[in-house]
C-alpha cells in the first residue's frame, strides 16, 4: 500500500529548477512514495480517471506539487482535479472516496513574500488565494493541511535570483515538506486507519491460525458480535471457530466508512464495514452468498508501534 501519493502538476518538469529538485529528493527520501508525473503520464491532457482514482484510493497522504501559475495551479493539475474529482468519488451519496485522506499543497511561487499583501503588487495573502483549493478538500471530506509553499522561485539568468538560490530554497522546502508528511505518516489516525485495513485484508482470506488476530487483542478483550459475547483470546477463538464454519475464505470486507477519535488514553474506532461472502452449505446461512452491512465500534490503544485492541463491538445494520 502506498502511502503517500505525490501529484506532480508541473507542466515541463525537464525544464524546471525547483519542482524537479523538491520531488528527486522527496522520492529519495521515504520508501513508500508513489510519484505521479502528470507531463510525462498526460502529455495530451487526456487523464486516465480510473487509474488517477486507485492511485488515490490507496493513498493515506496526497500531495500536490506545483508551480504557482497565475495566482492558482497550472492548467494540467486543474484538468486532473476537474477529471479526477467526479460524482460518487470525491462527492456526491457515494462520493466518500477522498474521506479522512490529508491533502498537503506544495508549491512553488515566483514572487517574493512582501508583494502577497495589500500593500505589495500581488495585493492577496498566499492563504486567500488558496481559498478554492481548500474548499474542494473540505467538499471531499479531506483534512486539509497546512501547505508547504517557498517564495523567490523563478530563475532567469541576470534577472532574477541564481540557480543556486533557487536550488538551495528548492532543497530547504523539500526539508520542510518531508517533515510535514512525517509528522501526517505518524500521527495517530493514519496509523489506526491502516491498520484497520491490513486488519481486514487478514479477515478476507480466514487463515486457519488465529495468531495475526490475537497478537492485537489485549488479553481481557470484550468481544460482541451477532453470534454472542466472548472474552479473552480463547472467547476470540471460539468466535473465530463459528466464523470459519460458515464463511468461504476469500471474502471481502470494505470498509465504507471510518472515523478515529480520542477518549482520554484510548481511541475509538467507528466503521461501517460491508461483507460480501460464500457460506457452506451445512452453516446456519446454508450456502448463501451474503452481503452484508454492519457498524463496528472499537476501543483501541497506540503503545510505540503497537496497536492493541480492548473492546471489539459489531452491530448488524438493519
Ligand atoms: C505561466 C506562468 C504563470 C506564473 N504565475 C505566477 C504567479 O501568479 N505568481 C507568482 O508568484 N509566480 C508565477 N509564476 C512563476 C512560477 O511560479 C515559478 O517560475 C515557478 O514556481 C518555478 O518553478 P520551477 O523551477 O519548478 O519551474 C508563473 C510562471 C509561469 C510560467
Amino acid at each position: 500500500m502506498s502511502q503517500v501519493l505525490v501529484i506532480s502538476g508541473h507542466p515541463n518538469l525537464d525544464a524546471s529548477n525547483t519542482n524537479k529538485v523538491i520531488l528527486n529528493q522527496l522520492s529519495d527520501h521515504f520508501a513508500d512514495i508513489e510519484v505521479r508525473q502528470l507531463d510525462r503520464l498526460y502529455p495530451n491532457y487526456q487523464i486516465d480517471v480510473e487509474a488517477e482514482q486507485a492511485a488515490l484510493v490507496k493513498a493515506d497522504v496526497v500531495v500536490l506539487q506545483f508551480p504557482f501559475y497565475w495566482y492558482s495551479i497550472p492548467a494540467l493539475l486543474k484538468k486532473w482535479i476537474d477529471d479526477v474529482f467526479s460524482y460518487n468519488f470525491a462527492y456526491g451519496a457515494k462520493g466518500d472516496k477522498l474521506k479522512g485522506k490529508d491533502l498537503v499543497l506544495s508549491f512553488t511561487i515566483g514572487g517574493p513574500e512582501e508583494s502577497y499583501n495589500p500593500l505589495g503588487y500581488n495585493h492577496f495573502s498566499i492563504e486567500e488565494l488558496l481559498k478554492p483549493l481548500e474548499q474542494t478538500a473540505y467538499l471531499a471530506g479531506m483534512n486539509y493541511v497546512k501547505p508547504v509553499y517557498t517564495h523567490s522561485m523563478v530563475y532567469i539568468a541576470g534577472v532574477y535570483n541564481t540557480l543556486e538560490e533557487v536550488e538551495a530554497r528548492a532543497r530547504s522546502h523539500a526539508d520542510r515538506l518531508q517533515t510535514r508528511i512525517e509528522d501526517l505518516i505518524q500521527a495517530p489516525e493514519n496509523r489506526i486507519s491502516k491498520f484497520v485495513t491490513q486488519w481486514f485484508a487478514q479477515f478476507d482470506e480466514l487463515p486457519d491460525s488465529t495468531d495475526d488476530f490475537t497478537r492485537y487483542l489485549s488479553a481481557d478483550i470484550k468481544w460482541s458480535a451477532p453470534e454472542g459475547t466472548f472474552s479473552g483470546h480463547d472467547g476470540f477463538r471460539d468466535w473465530y471457530s463459528i466464523v470459519k464454519r460458515t464463511f468461504k475464505p476469500d471474502c471481502h470486507h470494505q470498509i465504507e466508512q471510518i472515523e478515529v477519535r480520542r477518549e482520554g488514553n484510548h481511541y475509538a474506532v467507528e466503521l461501517r464495514i460491508r461483507l460480501l461472502a460464500d457460506t457452506y452449505s451445512e452453516s446456519t446461512l446454508r450456502g448463501e452468498s451474503i452481503n452484508l452491512l454492519v457498524n463496528e465500534v472499537w476501543k483501541v490503544s497506540l503503545d510505540g508501534t503497537r496497536t492493541t485492541i480492548h473492546d471489539y463491538h459489531v452491530d448488524p445494520v438493519i
